[in-house]
């Protein structure tokens, strides 16, 4: 069954902003569903909307089978974490939780009973009659949670609830929110700007930019089949190494048979065998023509110790070691290669969102410094900084994107659909 689906939901405020634009999204029972996003990109617009504290311009909004575009909040079954959890400092954790069953006239003793439970689960017990001047920030966090749960309602919706915490206890209770819901099985919709924080919690990742859906999957689809470069950019940590790159399909392929390409990053290149162009055929209508490639530390290994095994000949970048960072379990250098970094919008609006200066780097880059790869390699590694670092690339993981539309070139051959349109006459059998 779906518990909430947006069909086309569009919000455009007074001031002509719009900041959702043709939402669509079925968000299934139980599901525990994260919109991901920059700052700005509409995440906050589309949950208002959903607990109908934001109008909605056009497109309809169901909650199980109900159109509720006009349906008052406290008719929609659902409750809302803000980041800003204001509770009351005067009340205690009891009363703070228990408030809004108050306010909705329950009986006491179910009141009683169901703020019990609710600290039993998120294990405020002891904490019941404290106020919350006298709790850590993570608790004053559950509490908001619990006054959530005790509503036992048929969406939660949650809004950065995490921002307000430090790092490490955001981690903490990021898997204590993900195991929570699990437990109680109530769909959930999640927002947050931490890809981090979706790809580690969400069943399946909704990815915005600009109040548009780009993509939404299970976490690892995102992560290794990206849509577009701005999901290829944005998911991941450290992010995919994208580099401007131009297509020579080997002569004599013929069609679709045989033969590879090879891709030249101004003064290396990369040879594709033939079962990387078979798998995405869509690269040969790129043939003489800009692509955008990408390719993710941890398929960056160091040749030294052959950690891709027996790569094909050619498959090899190298670069200086500008930075290494010895994290134990794994080696991350940043190599200065002689390759073009690619810049595109959406490459640009990823690297501007957490470091002003991120866009001024990659056009530094672009303009001649060369681009700066991050590789994970094995920690037994002995690369230094100084060092030449010869990189085997394991190809078979590629990723290419179309410089122009932005879209991942993948499995489809570019091609009309074959019921749309009857062979012509003319070709041989
Ligand atoms: N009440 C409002 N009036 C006008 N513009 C708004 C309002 N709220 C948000 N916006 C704009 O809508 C866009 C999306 O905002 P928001 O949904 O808050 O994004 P996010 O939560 O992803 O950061 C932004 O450009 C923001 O400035
Ligand atoms: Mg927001």
């Amino acid at each position: 069954m779906t518990a909430v689906t947006m069909d086309k939901v569009t919000k455009t405020y007074p001031n002509g902003v719009t900041a959702v634009a043709d939402l669509d999204l079925e968000v299934a029972d139980g599901e525990f569903l994260v919109l991901v996003g920059p700052s700005g990109c509409g995440k906050s617009t589309a949950l208002r909307m959903v607990a109908g504290l934001e109008s909605i311009t056009s497109g309809e909004l169901r909650i199980g089978e109900r159109v509720v575009n006009d349906l008052p909040p406290k008719e929609r079954d659902i409750a809302m974490v803000f980041q800003n959890y204001a509770l009351y400092p005067h009340m205690t954790v009891e009363q703070n939780i228990g408030f809004a069953l108050k306010l909705a006239r329950l009986p006491k003793d179910e009141i009683r009973q169901r703020v019990r439970n609710a600290a039993r689960v998120l294990q405020l017990e002891e904490w019941l009659h404290r106020k919350p001047g006298q709790l850590s920030g993570g608790q004053r966090q559950r509490v908001a949670m619990g006054r959530a749960i005790v509503r036992d309602p048929s969406v939660f919706l949650m809004d950065e609830p995490l921002s307000n915490l430090d790092a490490k206890l955001r981690a903490q209770t990021r898997a204590e929110i993900a195991g929570l819901q699990r437990q109680l099985g109530t769909t959930t919709i999640y927002v947050t700007h931490d890809q981090i924080e979706a790809m580690t919690m969400g069943d399946r990742v909704a990815v915005m930019r600009e109040g548009r859906l780009q993509q939404i999957d299970e976490p690892e689809v995102l992560y290794s089949e990206p849509a577009n470069l701005f999901v290829a950019a944005f998911i991941g940590s450290p992010s995919m190494n994208l580099l401007e790159g131009t297509v020579a399909v080997d002569p004599g392929g013929g069609n679709g048979a045989g033969g590879g390409a090879t891709i030249s990053l101004g003064e290396q290149s990369l040879a594709l065998p033939a079962s990387v162009l078979a798998e995405r055929p869509g690269l040969r209508a790129f043939d003489g023509r800009k692509v955008v490639v990408g390719v993710r530390p941890e398929y960056l290994g160091d040749a030294t110790l052959g950690e891709h095994e027996a790569p094909p000949d050619g498959a090899r970048l190298r670069g200086d070691v500008e930075l290494r960072e010895a994290l134990g379990s794994e080696l991350l250098v940043h190599v200065r290669t002689n390759c073009r970094p690619a810049v595109t919008d959406e490459v640009r609006s990823v690297a501007g969102e957490y470091d002003a200066a991120g866009v001024e780097l990659l056009e530094r880059q672009a303009a001649g410094e060369g681009a700066m790869i991050i590789a994970r390699f094995d920690a037994r590694s002995r690369a230094r900084v100084g060092d030449v670092a010869e990189m085997d690339v394991d190809v078979e993981r590629l990723q290419f994107f179309d410089p122009d539309t932005g879209d991942r070139i993948a499995g489809e051959v570019p091609t009309a659909p074959a019921t749309a349109q009857p062979a012509p006459e003319s070709e041989p059998a």
